[in-house]
């Protein structure tokens, strides 16, 4: 390639260079059966087994030479190779000129919250102040607050306001998200939230998985009723609202929020495997902020991933590595809860782990779009190498929502789904943090745009005298 510079030169050469490269014409990808991706510094394909990866398997994301190009077909990777061979094989298919960018699986992001209302930017004050998050709960903040917020809000609202958030997840190269609900905690308002969801997904481009959250929180009203309260949520949660999520066919998986002051290892087991029973996958939210067993009950389970882990005991980390859940690590959620401490990735993925990453996207503490971030925070706060963090982020995130066979790889059959960043190197993903470096998704070979018509921060002012 001619425009090729080393990885190790000059940086503001490079940001130069960067800047000065075509656009890409995203929109060759609509509606054509045939698609061909060529003019990549790097491809990574994060190519091998179709289940999530572990140990030294991490540490290989499948990095391919200049002149490397992806066929797609039909929406699925028909082939990776020599670009002559491709070309060859795929004469009359328009090319997307990759222009010395770096090509990858998009993004799969296992874990969000993305269907809120208000964004609860006082709770970080609060905080600083040195108000901890659970005391912000006890006192009818944190998750009441966006539940008593969502609860007054109708079906168009919640689209109106996720439709922009799931745009900007997906402009920094996301092509899969999780999304669940969690802030209705009411049979009507949770169905109201899956449905959300489900005609988000007919909006976007995006793959949408969708997971039900009922048990959040115990909602205040049941609360202020002491343990006959609890215990009746509890019954509304097993025997009304699983059935009609079930029933609806609206939720992929269920997840509870498993930490003491919100449900205890004991009523997680009873609620997960009713939602076994009714056919959901499971996922947990574990052990984030005390250790409780949460990711032991995750194994014993059998369930898709194990979520956050910073408080997950040896025991944990030891269940984690013989059994088959994903460990799902939310490092930006620790950051902005101003917590010193992170899950213990370097210790879950020597222990033989299966380590995913997720931004947790949610309003009260990670309210972040930007999946590349994690990867930074999962190489300067988890220590993990910037393959790790891709293959973290692609195929162990695709396996932590039961879909190693379908995303998270650059490999034939797989869903053609693609994130164009620009860098050169795999290594610069992480590196330039906090910037929005991806410069086009497709997903099943459909071009998924992303936002180029930034919001101005103030509405345009009259001009004065
Ligand atoms: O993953 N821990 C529970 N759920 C979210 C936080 C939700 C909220 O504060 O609104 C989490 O951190
Ligand atoms: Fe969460």
């Amino acid at each position: 390639m001619s425009d090729r510079r080393s990885a190790g030169s000059d940086q503001r050469g490079s940001r130069a260079q960067h800047a000065a490269r075509r656009e890409v014409d995203v929109s060759l990808s609509a509606d054509r059966s045939a698609l061909l991706f060529v003019g990549a510094s790097q491809v990574v394909t994060c190519a091998g087994p179709a289940r999530a990866r572990r140990g030294a398997e991490l540490r290989d994301a499948g990095v391919q030479p200049p002149g490397t190009a992806v066929a797609v077909e039909g929406g699925r990777i028909a082939a990776v190779g020599p670009e002559a061979e491709l070309a060859a094989r795929w004469p009359d298919a328009p090319r997307v000129d990759c222009g010395g960018r770096l090509l990858m699986p998009g993004l799969v992001d296992s874990h969000t919250h993305a269907i809120f209302g208000r964004p609860r930017f006082e709770e970080q004050e609060l905080r600083a102040m040195g108000l901890p998050y659970m005391e912000i709960a006890r006192r009818g903040g944190g998750i009441h607050s966006s539940v008593r917020d969502l609860r007054a809000r109708d079906e168009d609202e919640l689209v109106a306001l996720a439709l922009p958030r799931l745009q900007r997840i997906a402009s920094y190269g996301t092509t899969t998200v999780e999304v669940k609900s969690g802030y209705g905690l009411t049979v009507d308002d949770e169905l109201k939230t899956l449905r959300v969801i489900r005609r988000l997904q007919a909006l976007l481009p995006l793959r949408l998985v969708p997971t039900w959250l009922g048990a959040h929180e115990v909602p205040q009203e049941y609360q202020t009723r002491g343990d006959a309260g609890r215990a009746e949520y509890l019954r509304l949660l097993v025997h009304e609202m699983l059935p009609a999520v079930a029933g609806e066919g609206l939720a992929r998986f269920a997840d509870v929020f498993c930490e003491p002051g919100v449900y205890t290892v004991a009523e997680s087991r009873v609620l997960l495997e009713a939602a076994r029973e009714a056919g959901l996958g499971l996922k947990l939210h574990a052990d984030e902020l005390q250790t409780s067993g949460a990711a032991e009950l995750a194994v014993d389970l059998g369930a898709a991933s194990a979520d956050h882990l910073a408080a997950v005991s040896e025991a944990g980390v030891r269940a984690l590595a013989a059994g088959g859940t994903v460990a799902t690590l939310l490092p930006g959620t620790m950051l902005f809860l101003g917590s010193a401490r992170q899950a213990p990735a370097r210790a879950l993925i020597d222990a033989g782990a299966p380590v995913a990453l997720a931004s947790d996207f949610n309003p009260g503490t990670s309210p972040t779009v930007n999946f590349p971030l994690v990867l930074t925070l999962a190489v300067s706060q988890l220590r993990l190498t910037a393959a790790e963090a891709v293959v973290a982020g692609t195929v162990n995130g695709a396996a932590a929502l039961s879909l190693a066979g379908e995303v998270g790889q650059l490999a034939p059959g797989f869903s053609a789904d693609l994130a164009l960043f620009d860098v050169e190197d795999v290594r610069e993903l992480p590196y330039w943090y906090g910037d929005r470096l991806c410069r086009g998704t497709w997903v099943a070979g459909v071009a998924c745009h992303p936002v180029e018509d930034e919001r101005p921060l103030l509405p345009p002012q009259p001009p004065t005298r």
